[in-house]
């Protein structure tokens, strides 16, 4: 097989992608020609078998009503397998249109109004909105940060856990926007911690494959025997398909698969599935894997291309290389006033990547940005990047 040609930029303007079209979602100064390096959505077309099985099923002529048959479940056990050495059983899978539902469905079914519910900021924006549009409320064990090496605060979280209001909390793993990939002892530590206080633990594992050369990621459910976690994975970043809303929900207890039932099927009627859906989960686990391991070692390389570029052009940035995620994680502030030069960003120099601040505390000052895309098209970016920093220099001097 070919290898792919990454270093081709796409035109997709018009497509209502939210990446390129609607850029003006994240913060309405935002002009119309900027250059989008926000959103976790790749600048890479999907896979050749997925495109090529999604046209064989729409020359098929219908799109009927349909749910995961046993092939869905075994193309999703397969992966798992094969990449984590993680037996999934197909008991446990439930379908979800989206991660961000089911963490919805979550909330409501395994806590109530008033309870709190632990994340560790900065974080993915959402998990906020959704525990606070939910009337819960936001616990944050604070991650800590020692010179961009990130780590978790056990004591704290120990606190966290004991107070019997707090019923839940979100890991994210690998951690979006940090690029954390936890290592056992600390996903250990985290299920024990919950399992000692009864805390309902939803695992996001959205960026599994994502993940550098030599790091592996580590799906919670293979490393705690703890009964009440609940995992989301999803084709969405792995294949570069996020505007497909599929996404499989992995439960082990039965006690929690039964209110989870309940939550889902008889509240909100979830049980077929899209077929298109469902199709392009089974080609991306059966067929992709060569695409994902070409694409995920470009983005390393990309990784290695941003490091000597701010060594270069932006030596006071304080930055790390992530273990995990197609996301920079980069601290600006030395240049001087963040939202002057967000403004300078979008507004003049025309570059749109994301206000670390949105990502809840310790996210001020920090900026994030996604890598994968063609090189010359980062490097572009980042030339952006560095001209609105010597702008706002000269305004403070
Ligand atoms: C950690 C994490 N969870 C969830 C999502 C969104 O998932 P979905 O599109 O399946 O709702 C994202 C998307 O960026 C993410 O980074």
């Amino acid at each position: 097989m070919s290898k792919l040609n990454l270093d081709v930029m796409h035109d997709r303007r018009g497509t209502e992608c939210v990446k390129w079209d609607f850029m003006n979602f994240v913060d309405s100064r935002v002009p119309k020609d900027a250059q989008p390096l926000w959103l976790s959505d790749m600048e890479f077309p999907i896979a050749t078998n997925i495109q090529d099985a999604l046209i064989h099923r729409i020359q098929q002529g219908f799109i009927g009503h349909s749910m995961p048959s046993n092939q869905y479940f075994e193309a999703v056990q397969g992966w798992y397998q094969r990449r984590f050495n993680w037996n999934i059983e197909k008991e446990s899978i439930f379908y979800s249109p989206g991660t961000l539902p089911a963490l919805g469905f979550a909330i409501r079914a395994f806590t109530k109004k008033g309870d709190g519910i632990i994340i560790q900021e900065p974080v993915f924006y959402p998990f906020a909105e959704l525990i606070e549009g939910n009337d819960r409320k936001i616990i944050n064990n604070q991650l800590i940060n020692q010179n961009e090496q990130y780590s978790m605060n056990f004591d704290d979280l120990a606190e966290k856990v004991k107070n019997l209001h707090n019923t839940m909390m979100i890991l994210c793993s690998p951690h979006n926007p940090v690029g954390r990939v936890w290592t056992t002892e600390e996903i250990r530590k985290v299920a024990n911690l919950c399992r000692e206080n009864n805390v309902l633990l939803f695992s996001d594992e959205l960026h599994c494959d994502a993940t550098r050369k030599n790091v592996i990621h580590h799906p919670t459910m293979t490393v705690t025997d703890y009964q009440n976690v609940i995992t989301a994975v999803a084709p969405g970043k792995t294949f570069n398909v996020g505007g497909i809303p599929i996404s499989q929900i992995i439960i082990r207890n039965e006690q929690l698969r039964k209110l989870w039932y309940h939550e889902t099927r008889l509240k909100h009627y979830i049980s077929f599935a899209p077929p298109l859906d469902i199709v392009l989960c089974e080609t991306a686990y059966q067929t992709c894997e060569t695409w994902v391991d070409e694409v995920m070692e470009y983005i390393e390389g990309n990784f290695d291309f941003l490091v000597q570029y701010l060594q270069e052009h932006l030596p006071l940035t304080k930055y790390k290389k992530p273990e995990g995620t197609f996301l920079a994680w980069i601290h600006l502030g030395a240049y001087g006033d963040s939202e002057k030069l967000f403004e300078l960003m979008i507004k003049k120099h025309k570059v749109l990547i994301e206000n670390g601040r949105v990502f809840g505390h310790g996210g001020t000052g920090y900026f994030r940005m996604t890598v994968a895309c063609p090189r010359a098209f980062l490097k572009e970016g980042l030339d952006k990047i560095v001209a609105a920093v010597n702008d706002l220099q000269e305004m403070t001097n």
